[in-house]
C-alpha cells in the first residue's frame, strides 16, 4: 500500500477520550445511529479510495503487454518503414518506469492543494471537482493506444496521480468529519480498506481472461472513469460536512440541517456543542506554518522522526512489489505470475484488516519494529532463494512465500504506523503542517522507488532485495534508538521522553514543553 489515510486519526486516543469525558461532564450522552445518509455519504466517499488503490495496482499485471505496445508505437514512428528499428531496452525501461512512477509526482504536487481546496470549495464540492481529474486521466490513458502515443499514457498517469493525492486527503477528512465520534475510528479505516481492495480489484481485472490483453488493456486503464462518474452522480445527494459548515464557514443553520440528516435526529444540540468545543480547542492553539515547523528547534526532533518513518515506509521496497511483482514473478520462472500477484493483493488485504485490530491493542513502536524486522527477514529470504533459483527450481516457492511475508509485515508495521506516529507526535497546531511535509516526503520516496527499481534490478538482479534488507535493518536500528512509544501518551509525556534524550536538551525544547503542559492542564479541567 502506498499512502495511508491520516486526517481521520484525529490525534492521540487521549484527546478522543478527553472529548468524551468532557461531553459527559456537560451532561450530554451520545447515541450514534448509523443512518441512511451516513452510509450513503461514506460509501460515496470510499469510491475515491477504491480508485486510488486501483491506479496503484493497475499497471502491474499488463506491464509486458503495454511495453510491447510502446515498442510497436516506437517502430511505427520511424521514417524507415521497411526496416524499423525496435525500441532500445534501456529506452523502454525508462519509458515504463516513468509511466509507473509519475503517478507519485502527480500525488506529490496535488497533496499540497488538499487543504486549500477543502476550505475554498467545501469537502463535498472539492471531491466533485476532483472527479474531473479522474475523467481526464482515465480518458488520456484509455485513448493512448488508439492515438499511438505513450506520452498520453504518461500524462494520464500524472493526472490520475494528482487526482489520487487530492482524493486521499479529502476522503479521510470528509469521513472523519461526518462520522459520529464513537464511530469515527471504524469508519475512517474504510478509506484504507478501500485502497487495498482497489489494488486487489485492479490485479484481478488485469488477468488475461478479463482485461489484461493486447486489445483490452486501454479499457483496463480507463475503467477508473466509471467510479468517478458514479461518485459524481451520488455526491449531490450527500450532505456537506457539518464541521466544515460550522467551523470554517460559520453557517450554523446549514450545519444543523446536515447534522439532522446524518444523525437522523431532530435535536442536534449535543453534536453542535461538540463542534463548539472543537472550535474552542482549535482557537487555543496557534496554527503552525510549514516554515515555522522547520525553523523552530522545538519541532526538530519530532519532525526528523516523522520524516524518517515516512522514508522507511517507501524505501522498504513495498511498492516495488505493488508496481512490479508480475515482472518479478516472471523473472522467477513462475508459470502464472498474475495469479501470484493476485495472491499478493489478497495477503495485503487480509493483513490490513488484521493490523486494524493490532493497532488498537499494541504499541506503535513495537509494531513498527516487528514489521521492519519481519520485512528485513523476508527480504533476505528472497535474496537467498532467488540466488539459488538456477540450481534449485523449487526455490521459487520459497521466494513467493518471502514476498507474501514481506507484504504482510508491511501492513502490520511500516504501512500504517508512520501516519499514526505523525498524528501523535504533533498537537493540533503544528499537525496540518507536519502532515503536509510527511505527505511530500512519502510521495517523493515513492517516486524514487518506482522510478529506480527496474534499473537496480538490471544492475544487481536478485541482490536488489539485499539492498532493501540493509535499508530495513538501518531503519530498525533507527526506530529502536530514536522513536518513542506514543500510544496512549499525552503530548507532554512524549515531549518529556524527548527531553530525557540528552541530545535534545535545549532551551527551545523547554519552551516547547511548557506549551504542551499548558495543553495538558487544559485537558485535565
Ligand atoms: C520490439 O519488437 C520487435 C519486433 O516485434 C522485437 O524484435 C523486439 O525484441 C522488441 N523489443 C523489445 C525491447 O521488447
Amino acid at each position: 500500500m502506498v499512502v495511508h489515510s491520516f486526517q481521520q486519526l484525529g490525534g492521540p486516543e487521549e484527546i478522543r477520550k478527553y472529548e468524551q469525558k468532557r461531553l459527559k461532564s456537560l451532561g450530554l450522552t451520545y447515541h450514534p445511529r448509523v443512518t441512511g445518509s451516513l452510509v450513503l455519504a461514506v460509501c460515496t466517499a470510499v469510491l475515491g479510495s477504491l480508485q486510488f488503490g486501483y491506479n496503484i495496482g493497475v499497471i502491474n499485471a499488463p506491464q509486458k503487454i503495454i511495453e510491447q505496445s510502446y515498442n510497436k508505437t516506437w517502430m511505427g514512428r520511424q521514417t524507415d518503414v521497411e526496416h524499423p528499428q525496435p525500441i532500445d531496452q534501456s529506452v523502454l525501461t525508462t519509458l515504463w518506469s516513468l509511466s509507473v512512477a509519475i503517478f507519485s509526482i502527480g500525488g506529490m504536487v496535488s497533496s499540497f492543494l488538499v487543504g486549500t481546496l477543502a476550505e475554498w470549495l467545501g469537502r463535498k464540492r472539492a471531491m466533485l471537482v476532483n472527479n474531473s481529474l479522474a475523467l481526464i486521466g482515465g480518458t488520456l490513458m484509455g485513448l493512448s493506444k488508439y492515438c499511438q502515443s505513450y506520452e498520453m499514457l504518461i500524462l494520464g498517469r500524472f493526472v490520475i496521480g494528482a487526482y489520487s493525492g487530492i482524493c486521499s486527503g479529502l476522503v479521510s477528512m470528509y469521513i472523519g468529519e461526518i462520522s459520529p465520534t464513537s464511530l469515527r475510528g471504524m469508519l475512517g479505516t474504510l478509506h484504507q480498506l478501500g485502497i487495498v481492495s482497489g489494488i486487489l480489484i485492479a490485479q484481478i481485472f488485469g488477468l488475461d481472461v478479463i482485461l489484461g490483453t493486447d486489445e483490452l488493456w486501454p479499457l483496463l486503464l480507463a475503467v477508473t472513469v466509471l467510479p468517478a462518474l458514479l461518485q459524481a452522480a451520488l455526491l449531490p445527494l450527500c450532505p456537506e460536512s457539518p464541521r466544515f459548515l460550522y467551523i470554517v464557514r460559520n453557517e450554523e443553520s446549514k450545519a444543523k440541517i446536515c447534522l439532522r440528516r446524518l444523525t437522523g435526529q431532530q435535536d442536534v444540540s449535543s453534536s453542535l456543542l461538540e463542534m463548539k468545543e472543537e472550535k474552542r480547542r482549535m482557537n487555543l492553539e496557534r496554527k503552525v506554518t510549514i516554515a515555522q515547523l522547520f525553523r523552530s528547534p522545538a519541532y526538530r526532533q519530532p519532525l526528523f522522526i516523522a520524516v524518517m518513518l515516512q522514508i522507511s515506509q517507501q524505501l522498504s521496497g513495498v511498492n516495488a512489489v505493488f508496481y512490479y511483482s508480475t515482472s518479478i514473478f516472471i523473472g522467477m520462472g513462475i508459470k502464472h505470475p498474475v495469479y501470484v500477484t493476485i495472491g499478493v493483493g489478497i495477503v495485503n488485504t487480509v493483513f490490513t484488516v488484521l493490523s486494524l485490530f493490532l493497532i488498537e491493542r499494541m504499541g506503535r513502536r513495537a509494531l513498527q519494529l516487528l514489521g521492519l524486522a519481519g520485512m528485513c527477514g523476508c527480504a533476505i529470504v528472497m535474496t537467498v532463494s532467488l540466488t539459488l533459483l538456477d540450481k534449485l527450481p523449487w526455490m521459487s516457492y520459497i521466494s513467493t512465500v518471502g514476498i507474501f511475508g514481506f507484504v504482510a509485515f508491511f501492513e502490520v508495521g511500516p504501512g500504517p504506523i508512520p501516519w499514526f506516529i505523525v498524528a501523535e507526535l504533533f498537537s493540533q497546531g503544528p499537525r496540518p503542517a507536519a502532515f503536509t511535509i510527511a505527505g511530500f516526503i512519502n510521495w517523493s520516496s515513492n517516486f524514487i522507488v518506482g522510478m529506480s527499481f527496474q534499473y537496480i534490478v538490471e544492475l544487481c538482479g536478485p541482490f536488489v532485495f539485499l539492498i532493501f534488507a540493509l535499508i530495513l535493518l538501518g531503519f530498525f536500528i533507527f526506530t529502536y534508538f530514536k522513536v518513542p512509544e506514543t500510544r496512549g501518551k499525552t503530548f507532554d509525556q512524549i515531549a518529556s521522553a524527548f527531553r530525557r534524550n540528552p541530545s535534545l536538551l535545549s532551551h527551545e525544547l523547554k519552551q516547547h514543553g511548557t506549551e504542551l503542559e499548558y495543553l495538558d492542564n487544559d485537558s485535565t479541567v
